[in-house]
């Protein structure tokens, strides 16, 4: 490991909450000072959307709050489990999807859920809101911006470790 922390966010298609995720994060970060220490990336489990900026959507919605999203959708790679101190998959889907890539389970200590990010609650998915309409979006920012706390929290005592 080197001495910054590196933080992964998984979703599906990597255009909608994985790149919000990223979005969001970097901010709260920058806003403690802490950006220069943390690396933050997001990657899908599945290939479809590999280039593309995020979904317009989640751009605008994202960009209502602050956020400005400029990654480009990539596929989660086995490297990523080495690579990344710290994976965050946004719904049990992708938790399996990533499990099922780590059948020996070396990195299982590295995988958590986005939920698990948020005190009190009993959710375990991130919703997705690829079909549907745009309240799916906000509630998607809503999360993030609830768990982005935890994780700060979590990276930070990395960090001083
Ligand atoms: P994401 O949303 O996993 O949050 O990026 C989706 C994006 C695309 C598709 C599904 C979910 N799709 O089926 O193309």
């Amino acid at each position: 490991m080197g001495d910054k922390q590196k933080v992964l966010f998984v979703c599906l298609g990597n255009i909608c909450r994985s790149p919000a995720a990223e979005g969001v994060l970097k901010k709260k970060l920058a806003e403690k000072g802490l950006d220069g220490r943390i690396v933050v990336d997001s990657a899908g489990t599945m290939g479809y959307h590999v280039g593309e900026a995020p979904d317009q959507r989640m751009r605008a919605a994202a960009a209502r709050r602050g956020y400005d999203l400029c990654s480009r959708a990539r596929v989660f790679a086995p490297s990523d489990f080495d690579e990344f101190d710290l994976i965050i998959a946004m719904d049990q889907n992708n938790l399996r999807d990533l499990r099922d890539l780590d059948p020996g389970s070396r990195y299982r200590r590295k995988l958590r859920l986005l939920c698990d990010f948020l005190p009190g609650s009993r959710l375990r998915d991130v919703p997705d809101p690829y079909y549907g309409g745009p309240e799916g979006f906000e509630r998607v920012l809503d999360m993030l911006e609830r768990a982005a706390e935890g994780i700060v929290a979590q990276l930070a005592d990395g960090v001083s470790a």
